[in-house]
C-alpha cells in the first residue's frame, strides 16, 4: 500500500448562514469510523513537536478548528506534510502510520477524533520498533 492510501484529506460542508459558520462531522459519515474518543491540543507553539508515534489500532481524524498546524506522515518509506489551515478541513490517518504534529500557530486548537479508546499499549513510540513492525 503506498502512502497516498494511508491518509486522506477531508473537506467538510459548511452549514452556516448569516449567523455564522456551522460545520458538522458525524461518525460513519464525514468521519470514516465510529468515534470513540475526542481530544484536543492547544497551547503548543512553533517550537513543539507532538505525536512521534504510530498506533497499532487507532485511526485518527485531525481538524484545526482554530489556527493552523502541520502534520507529517511517514509510512516507513515516504513522508508527506499536510497543512491544516481551515476549520472545514480534516485529515484522516490510518493505523500504523508514523505521525508528527508541529508548527502550531499560537491560536491553534487541534481537534482529534479516534475510532479507539486510549490504550497506551497500542502506541508505538520508537521509530525503530515501528520499522521492525512494518517488516523493514
Ligand atoms: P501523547 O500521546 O504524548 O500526546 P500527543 O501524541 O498528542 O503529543 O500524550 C500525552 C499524555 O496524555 C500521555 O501521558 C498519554 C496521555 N493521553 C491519554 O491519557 N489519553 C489520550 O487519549 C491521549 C491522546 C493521551
Amino acid at each position: 500500500m503506498n502512502i497516498e492510501e494511508r491518509y486522506k484529506i477531508l473537506s467538510f460542508p459548511d452549514l452556516g448562514d448569516e449567523r455564522g459558520n456551522l460545520v458538522v462531522v458525524e461518525g460513519g459519515i464525514q468521519i470514516p469510523f465510529d468515534i470513540k474518543r475526542i481530544f484536543y491540543i492547544y497551547g503548543s507553539d512553533d517550537t513543539v513537536v507532538r505525536g512521534q508515534h504510530a498506533n497499532l489500532r487507532s485511526e485518527f481524524v485531525l481538524i484545526n478548528v482554530a489556527g493552523t498546524s502541520k502534520v507529517k506522515v511517514d509510512d516507513g518509506k515516504e513522508t508527506r506534510v499536510i497543512e491544516l489551515n481551515q476549520p472545514r478541513m480534516g485529515v484522516y490517518l490510518s493505523k500504523m502510520l508514523w505521525k508528527e504534529m508541529y508548527d502550531f500557530s499560537a491560536d491553534s486548537v487541534l481537534l482529534v477524533l479516534s475510532n479507539e479508546h486510549y490504550d497506551a499499549g497500542e502506541y508505538v513510540r520508537e521509530y525503530d520498533e515501528y520499522l521492525r513492525l512494518l517488516g523493514h
